[in-house]
């Protein structure tokens, strides 16, 4: 049998390699339960604000169902060049500059694609959205993650970023207010990251998505600091702060000749960006901004809830400066993140994503997203105390654990 046709070998090797969503498994397990409160889902819990959805069923009416340009509808790209240029200190140009995407995610893939080869390298920093590893083998180049502590509140050490450059580094990948750990840079990290970059000719991509849930001082855009904007992709979208995960829309601003790249891929494998969402989109950039901030507003009042509780429960956190998520350490309940969020899943129904979905180092960690109701967020919370509570008691009667957790002591010390 001719062994290229040998069903083992049906699947591209770099596909084969590629492993499976770390949350996979879970997420199938919540899905087959009731009544769980979920803090596992990266999602708003708010629907669409009402004006979007009213703009778009409108256009719906008015028969706007065709194909829109390949880069998207040209008013569209002129409002989120606008929006760009007001919010986040860098100035595009409509026609040659911006592209729209189907969501952040297809932004991603495009840019990693269009300009990566075999042997490239990408460095991006851990823990990151689960994505990124992946995206950057499928287009065939290297992760290179940089480790990112608590100590440093999660955010890139400029530092330390200098000194895992390669040779063959071409790529910078950053996503800041961070998922999964809320973090943030200052202007001077971003200064300092983007001088290593110039210095180094490394292409940005900056995964912006929550950058309009940002609780503190908001700096601008990586991509404004000097010598950046030639080098830098600007990645962008709809889901998070305008809660419109459905839509699927979002939008790169960059160099004419890699959004001319970006767009070769997208016009022959995505063709455009459905229309529905893009009229979605345009009244969201028009009107949207005092539904964005009153979401922002909550989201900020269970932010502080969540840190404040998770601490008192002994799960202590980074307090996080931007996006819906907290990642609490539960090493103190000597479980390692999977097992904490199984026990927790099915002894309490509360769901959150173990930190090892995100970071190999994650084992300390679980993601919960506070993207829910204050008073099931409150309801998790009790559970939670409830839940470590009974670990700890159970860990005083069982010697193993002592082990364990003297064990654990001598590593960290
Ligand atoms: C950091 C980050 N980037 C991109 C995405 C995907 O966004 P979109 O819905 O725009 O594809 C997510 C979704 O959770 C995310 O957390």
């Amino acid at each position: 049998m001719n062994d290229s046709k040998s069903p083992r070998n049906r699947v591209a090797a770099h596909i084969r390699e590629l492993p499976k969503s770390g949350i996979r498994d879970f997420f199938e397990l919540v899905m087959s339960m009731d009544d769980i409160i979920s803090l596992g889902v990266g999602e708003p819990d708010f629907v669409t604000p009402w004006g979007i959805r009213e703009a778009t069923i409108y256009s719906l009416e008015k028969g706007h169902t065709s194909y829109t340009s390949n880069l998207g509808l040209l008013s569209l790209r002129q409002q989120a060049c606008e929006y760009v240029r007001k919010d986040f200190g860098v100035s595009y140009d409509a026609e040659s500059e911006c592209i729209v995407t189907v969501g952040v995610s297809e932004g991603l893939d495009l840019i990693l694609r269009a300009i990566l080869e075999v042997g490239d390298e990408v460095v991006y920093h851990e823990p990151c959205y689960v994505s990124y590893p992946a995206c950057i083998k499928m287009a065939q180049a290297k992760p290179l993650p940089l480790v990112t502590t608590e100590e440093d509140g999660f955010s890139l050490d400029p530092a330390k970023l200098k000194s895992t450059l390669t040779d063959r580094t071409k790529v910078l990948l950053l996503n800041f207010p961070n998922n999964p750990t809320g973090a943030n840079l200052s202007r001077d990290q971003k200064k300092e990251i983007a001088e290593i970059a110039v210095a180094h000719d490394l292409i940005v991509i900056t995964d912006e998505i929550y950058a309009e849930l940002t609780y503190g001082e908001r700096s601008p855009s990586i991509a404004a600091f000097p010598g950046m904007k030639e080098r830098t992709v600007f990645l962008h979208g709809f889901s998070k702060a305008f809660a419109m995960t459905g839509f699927r829309i979002g939008y790169a601003c960059g160099p004419s000749d890699l959004i001319d790249a970006m767009m070769k891929i997208h016009q022959y494998s995505m063709l455009c960006a459905s229309i529905m969402g893009q009229e979605a989109a345009k009244e969201a950039l028009k009107n949207g901004r005092r539904d964005m901030e009153s979401m922002k507003s909550a989201y900020l009042t269970r932010r502080n809830m969540i840190v404040k509780r998770l601490n008192n429960i002994g799960l202590p956190c980074v307090n996080p400066e931007g996006a819906f998520y907290v990642y609490p350490n539960i090493s103190s309940t000597g479980l390692s993140s999977q097992e904490f969020a199984t026990r927790l899943l099915k002894e309490e129904r509360v769901a959150v994503v173990p930190g090892t979905a995100f970071s190999q180092e994650g084992e300390k960690h679980v993601r919960c997203a506070y993207a829910v109701s204050t008073s099931d967020l409150e309801t998790a919370l009790d559970r939670i105390k409830g839940f470590v509570e009974r670990v700890r008691s159970e860990n005083k009667t069982s010697p193993g654990f002592r082990k364990h957790k003297k064990d654990k002591v001598a590593i960290a010390n």
